[in-house]
């Protein structure tokens, strides 16, 4: 008996070929244009996520599709790109960030404007929870702080953007939180809440792609957040992103990662505060 393998025990439930050579060529698309490295255990994760773009687009196999992407327009590259992304993401996820967040906030009070970056912003919950932990901090609902929150991917910054949420999203934040925090939807809008509209004004949702050049924003930041999304590039991308985080970055500033990032790569430009918290290198001067 010969044992199964992958091409075996997948081909009769698909749709489309799908080759290693077209892996290949998804795999360099979206390194080349987003900086994600896939690993070859996502060829499923792959092909079902792009099946859909293939029959949204009427096409009858993935060479097609990426003949047609390559002659295509920006459309259909945003809508690949948003397939190809991982967006998992919780309110107050890795909660141990959020008192070092409002100290860092209360610390500088005196300031006439805190600018603080959500990098990855994905479906909302990351920008929000920074949002709130200000409110926190400066015990008002119209502190002055500015939150930019960015994302390579347009569908997830539109759900962000809308800022409503289901409510098991919710299900693990203290009733206090959600109460002081959140609208409840009722008749139709049951199961559904709101963040509360003053949180919303606190924050600018853009599309920005960490891999380009040349970011139109403006520091400095007194915080940049940039959680769970360096673990989809290799090395070298992101000290690059490192590198353009670094002028960005007031000098009594912080860089919260992500709990499996460490950037001891980067040792020139950043040193570990606490956990999972960076600053920059000192410049001595010497
Ligand atoms: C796993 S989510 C993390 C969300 C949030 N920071 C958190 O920790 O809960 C990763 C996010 O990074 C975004 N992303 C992936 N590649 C990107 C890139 N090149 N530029 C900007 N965002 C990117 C994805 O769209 C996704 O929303």
């Amino acid at each position: 008996m010969v044992a199964a393998t992958e091409h075996d025990s997948e081909k009769p439930t698909r749709e489309y070929d799908f080759t290693q050579q077209d892996f290949e060529s998804v795999k360099k698309l979206i390194y080349d244009r987003a900086g994600i490295s896939l690993s070859s255990s996502k060829k499923n994760m792959v092909y079902s996520r792009l099946s859909r773009r293939l029959r949204a687009n009427g096409l009858n196999s993935f060479r097609e599709y990426l003949g047609f992407l390559n002659k295509g327009g920006r459309e259909e590259w945003e809508e690949f790109t948003n397939a190809l992304t991982t967006n998992l993401t919780a309110f107050f996820r890795e909660e141990h960030h959020f008192p070092i967040l409002e100290r860092h906030v209360d610390q500088r009070k005196n300031k006439s404007k805190i600018q603080i970056w959500c990098s990855a912003a994905s479906t909302g919950e990351e920008p929000y929870s920074i949002a709130m932990a200000v409110v926190n901090a400066f015990k008002s609902f119209t502190p002055p702080v500015q939150i930019l929150a960015t994302d390579i991917d347009t569908n997830v910054l539109e759900t962000a953007q809308q800022g409503i949420y289901g409510m098991e999203r919710l299900e693990k934040l203290p009733n206090e939180k959600l109460k002081n925090f959140f609208l409840k939807g009722s008749g139709v809008n049951i199961g559904f809440a709101r963040v509360r509209p003053e949180l919303r004004n606190m924050i600018t949702f853009r599309q920005l792609n960490l891999l380009n050049d040349g970011w139109p924003i403006r520091g400095p930041f007194d915080v940049i957040f940039c959680r769970n999304v360096m673990i989809y590039f290799d090395k070298p991308t992101q000290y690059q992103i490192l590198k353009k985080f670094a002028p960005l970055l007031a000098n009594d500033g912080l860089l919260f990662a992500g709990h499996s990032e460490s950037f001891h790569h980067a040792a020139d430009l950043f040193t570990l505060r606490e956990k999972t918290v960076y600053e920059l290198v000192k410049n001595t001067g010497e």
